[in-house]
């Protein structure tokens, strides 16, 4: 009965979902005529990142992000300054707006938010947004030592001597992105929560809600003081290369659950998931790396406080070695069997020859591998 009404109520949705999104395929049709020859701006995807080329001109130059960080060429520079953020602390008065625009969950940033100190200018934040893969791929857009995190966040801010975000994109100096990993952990992350609670009010493309104001400094990680910086570009259309980047050494953790909900919640154009939303690494083309900190010191082992997933990610990569080793033991395993069962059976014609008895079945000792079935009661 109540399962018969689910089913009706399924087959409903679906029929709901199918009818609107024809209804989008028709706008959006609407909308690449409209554009034809004009602004692409509409309809690029990360499925098919080298279409980016042709249509956007700066996403084939040679200054773009994201980019792989090899943390043994990285140059470590002592002066650079430290970052200062003014602001960050708000409170429920603010009201903040969260976007799901199709390509990312985006949360606007008041202007009372800024970089004090770490750039020659101070820089005004404007919107937080995140990059992410799935259950299965990690989807940060920077890689150390090609390593993907889960997901990254991104926040965007423009120097405070142009007007608006708009303006300051096209300038050499204008924009200066904090990123940070994003890794998973076994608590839940009570800061990122204040937006992934949210998530179920902007499912659907171009939806958008208001959330209250928290401290989004919580939303990096604890320390500021290790970042790399590079100069780079935006990573979507239209590429522009107008991006100083600092990425933070120190990774953020969140719950299993928590990446889950955001991997899985948001849906795209065509009503298909919106998840894998991250840039291919670009090449360097000659551009250093400068870090805050020693990144290679000899002496420590790489992934000192490896998270879940690097270790995840640690056992892809290193798949065929994995391989590889099973191979050899179950070849040892194998041959030991082998001759185990040679012996045995040697042992078994002697054992007959000697003495005409029956065989006698000797039981495994008590309690060797038979704890589960010898649990005392206390
Ligand atoms: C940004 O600033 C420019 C220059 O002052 C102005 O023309 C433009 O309308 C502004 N855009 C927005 C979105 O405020
Ligand atoms: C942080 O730096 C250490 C030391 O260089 C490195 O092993 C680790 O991978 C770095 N992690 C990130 C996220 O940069
Ligand atoms: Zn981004």
């Amino acid at each position: 009965m109540l399962l018969s009404f689910l089913l009706i109520l399924h087959l409903q949705l679906l029929l709901v979902a199918s009818s609107s999104s024809s209804e989008e395929d028709k706008s959006s049709e609407r909308d690449r005529q409209h554009s034809k020859g004009s602004s692409h701006q509409h309809h690029w995807g990360y499925q098919d990142q080298d279409a980016w080329l042709s249509a956007f001109e700066y996403c084939g130059g040679k200054s773009q992000s994201p980019i792989n960080i090899d943390t043994h060429k990285v140059l470590h520079e002592p002066r650079l300054p430290p970052i200062q953020l003014d602001g960050y602390d708000l409170t429920g008065s603010h009201s903040l707006t969260l976007l799901n625009n199709g390509h990312t969950l985006q949360l606007s940033l008041p202007s009372s938010m800024r970089i004090r100190r770490g750039f020659d200018h101070v820089y005004v934040a404007a919107q937080l947004h995140f990059h992410w893969g799935t259950t299965e791929v990690p989807g940060s857009e920077h890689t150390i030592d090609n390593i993907h995190y889960p997901a990254e966040i991104h926040v965007v801010h423009y120097n405070s001597k142009y007007a608006n975000l708009t303006e300051a994109a096209s300038k050499a100096d204008g924009l200066a992105v904090l990123g940070g990993f994003i890794a998973i952990g076994l608590h839940e992350n009570d800061n990122y929560e204040k937006i992934l609670s949210a998530l179920s009010d902007v499912s659907t493309e171009e939806s958008l809600t208001v959330i209250p104001g928290f401290n989004v400094r919580h939303l990096l990680p604890n320390s500021l003081e290790r970042f790399y910086r590079y100069s780079g570009s935006l990573t979507t259309p239209p590429c522009l290369q107008t991006v100083s980047w600092t990425l933070f050494n120190d990774s953020i953790r969140v719950s299993r659950r928590q990446l889950a909900a955001l991997e899985e919640s948001l849906k795209t154009e065509h009503n298909k998931l919106l998840s894998k939303n991250f840039r291919a690494p670009q090449l360097l083309h000659g551009r250093k790396i400068q870090s805050s900190f020693h990144t290679s010191d000899s002496g420590k082992t790489r992934g000192a406080t490896p998270t879940e997933t690097q270790d995840k990610n640690i056992k892809e990569s290193s798949g065929h070695i994995l391989a590889v080793t099973f191979g050899v033991l179950f070849a040892a395993t194998f041959l030991i069997f082998s001759i185990y069962t040679y012996r045995q059976h040697k042992k078994y014609s002697k054992f007959k020859k000697d003495s005409k008895q029956d065989v006698i079945y000797k039981p495994a000792p008590i309690g060797k591998d038979t704890d589960q079935t010898t649990v005392t009661v206390s």
